[in-house]
């Protein structure tokens, strides 16, 4: 579908704020092992094998918008493609995250990242962002790690629980800090304005253990850099959403480093939220997942108490408040989704 043509589509309209035909909906980490149709696609290749395959990402990011009815595709990707792509040596580990094969410990290590050029680094996003852009009929979200996040995974080898390495570089060695974030920023801008040129209609930055900073620390060490990211999509005219877990006392910061849209996680009431950002940002969110896993009633009771608590502002994309867990029912999310479609 021509993106004039996308235009009106009630994803986009909710993030800029805009009253549409239906309040819109789709679900971080839709794609993915809830489905059975991606546990078989899944047996056929690994996960960055089948990144690397436009054919099987394609397909991966088709299967939840045929099941779910939602309203916008997310490119089927990781938030460590990039760095694999400059050497970095990564495992995606089922049901842990990435591991990293030498963590960043060091000034020496940045000089294990380079810029990253996407035409040669990673032509298979690009040709699955343009074939996926001429199939869809809803806009594709295109998305990359914010530095933060993708620095954690880097210096602390993997998943971690309190980030002590990833502070103590931070503060202990900031200009080493700064550059290493720099860098990262640089990378997935660089990402971010390929998948938009390729045809993304929206981008996510996705900060998921941003929470884990106080927000002085946010503000001083990780602000600057995701605002350069923002600062650099400014002009594409596409929407700039901004996600983290735990984020409640950072939305506010959030927002300044230059979002469009700011996703809330399960944990702050979607009403507190609004009071949180500037007038004119757009909120996404907030269903705990794991509601998703108890009977219909009480998923339906818990999605109307977020539809109610963000009353009836059309600036607000509905989503769950962190990603889609393996063991949901995927009917569940079908029925959310026509939930969230007859609300309004
Ligand atoms: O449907 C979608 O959301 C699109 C694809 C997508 C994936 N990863 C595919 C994936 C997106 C947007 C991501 C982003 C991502 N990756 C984030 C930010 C979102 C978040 O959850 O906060 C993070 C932190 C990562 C790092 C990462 N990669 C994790 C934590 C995991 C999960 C490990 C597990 O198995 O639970 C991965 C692997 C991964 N990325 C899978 C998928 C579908 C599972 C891979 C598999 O099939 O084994």
């Amino acid at each position: 579908v021509p993106v004039a043509q996308l235009a009106d589509a009630p994803f986009l309209r909710a993030c800029r704020g805009e009253p549409a035909a239906h309040k819109a909906v789709w679900f971080m980490r839709q794609a993915g092992r809830a489905l059975p149709e991606y546990r078989a696609l899944r047996e056929k290749a690994g996960m960055f094998e089948m990144i690397r395959t436009p054919e099987l990402a394609v397909e991966a990011t088709l299967q939840p918008v045929r099941r779910y009815g939602v309203d916008a595709a997310i490119l089927f990707s990781d938030i460590v493609v990039p760095v694999e792509a400059l050497g970095i040596g990564i495992e995606l580990k089922p049901g842990v995250g990435p591991v990293i094969d030498q963590p960043f410990r060091s000034a020496a290590d940045l000089r294990r990242l380079r810029p990253l050029e996407p035409e040669q680094d990673i032509p298979y996003v690009i040709e699955t962002v343009r074939a996926l852009a001429a199939e869809l009929d809803v806009p594709l979200i295109g998305f990359a790690g914010a530095p933060f996040t993708v620095a954690s995974y880097l210096v602390e080898g993997g998943p971690s629980r309190d980030h002590a390495r990833t502070k103590s570089l931070m503060h202990d060695e900031p200009e080493t800090w700064r550059a290493l974030l720099d860098a990262l920023a640089d990378i997935s801008l660089a990402a971010l304005l390929a998948q938009v040129a390729a045809g993304a209609s929206a981008v996510q930055l996705f900060d998921s253990w941003a929470g884990a900073l106080t927000p002085a620390d946010y503000r001083e060490f990780v602000l600057p850099a995701s605002a350069r990211i923002f600062a650099g999509l400014a002009d594409l005219g596409v929407p700039r959403i901004h996600f983290g877990v735990a984020t409640g006392e950072l939305l506010g910061l959030m927002a300044e480093a230059g979002a469009d849209v700011v996703g809330v996680d399960w944990r702050v009431p979607l009403a507190d939220a609004r009071r949180r950002v500037p007038d004119g940002v757009a909120l996404q969110g907030n269903l705990d997942p794991s509601i998703c896993l108890a009977s219909w009633p009480v998923v339906a009771a818990e999605a109307t108490k977020v539809l109610a608590s963000n009353g009836g502002h059309p600036g607000h994309v509905f989503n769950l408040g962190h990603g889609v867990l393996p063991d949901t029912d995927p009917d569940t999310l079908t029925r959310l989704v026509e939930l969230v479609h007859a609300s309004q």
